[in-house]
């Protein structure tokens, strides 16, 4: 049973870092034509770095959460047994689920402690702030940027994510209001090829009908709870197999 799980910043919430679109997310005080467009960064490098510093340090302050865990054990889960393929698909920049010990990840948004050089590629880890200290290590210019998506450019990964939607049985999306394409085009895109989708979230988002579940409630509850009963129903079937 190959598993697909997409999250987004709602599974980040619990341990203290802002989603985007609640009353009080970062684009309630922050306009993204302001730090999430090439425009922006061209406009205005140091003022997009320092956006980005800070949820990097408020990133690095942050805890993974018990859903956060409760995806990396199903993973090793998956792996130890042999269930089938799983990929974490997330939109989140944090690095909470690598520090959960997810392995096989993608981060289709980008990654707050990594930057690249505009000028010759160059791509560094960087856990520290880029502001007012840009000069690329290799060429020596000052070309850093934030290794972040910006809104028109192209997210990281999608041939790999494609594949996997298009072999997964079960689609699962966590924490994520589903309002950015192409992420939220993924439980139609699995659903086409006949894999269930479940939506696991705090409300009802507006592309919920594109999942043939839904739980409703914090990411820290429904996730881990969601986690236990799949592990339980693989193990039931596949020891009944034999396997
Ligand atoms: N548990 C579960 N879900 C939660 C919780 C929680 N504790 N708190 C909030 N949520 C849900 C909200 O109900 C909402 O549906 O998480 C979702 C967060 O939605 P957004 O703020 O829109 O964040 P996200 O879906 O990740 O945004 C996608 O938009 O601006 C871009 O690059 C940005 O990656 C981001 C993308």
């Amino acid at each position: 049973m190959n598993l697909v799980v997409l999250t987004g910043a709602g599974i980040s919430a619990e341990s203290g870092l802002a989603t985007f679109r609640a009353a009080d997310g970062l684009w309630a005080d922050q306009a993204i034509e302001d730090v999430c467009t090439p425009d922006a960064f061209a406009r205005d490098p140091n003022g997009v770095c320092q956006f980005y510093d800070e949820r990097k340090s408020l990133a690095a302050r942050a805890r993974p959460n018990a859903a956060h865990r409760a995806l990396a054990a199903l993973e090793q889960h998956w792996r130890e047994h042999s269930y089938g393929d799983f990929l974490l698909v997330t939109q989140n920049v944090d690095d909470l689920h690598e520090r959960a010990g997810s392995k096989n990840l993608i981060h289709m948004h980008g990654r707050l402690n990594s930057a690249f050089c505009m000028e010759c590629g160059f791509q560094m880890v960087r856990h520290g702030p880029l502001e007012d200290s840009r000069e690329c290590p290799i060429c020596q210019l000052e070309a850093l940027r934030p290794d972040i998506v910006f809104f028109g450019e192209a997210p990281r990964g999608l041939p790999q994510i494609q594949a996997a939607l298009k072999t997964c049985h079960l689609f699962v999306a966590a924490g994520t209001s589903g309002t950015v394409f192409p992420a939220a085009g993924f439980a139609q895109e699995a659903g086409s090829q006949g894999a269930k989708r479940l939506l696991l979230n705090l409300e009802r988002p507006e592309f919920a009908e594109h999942f043939s579940a839904m739980r409703l409630g914090p990411a820290s509850q429904i996730v881990p709870e969601w986690v236990s009963e799949i592990v339980g129903s693989a193990t039931s079937v596949f020891r009944s197999d034999g396997q």
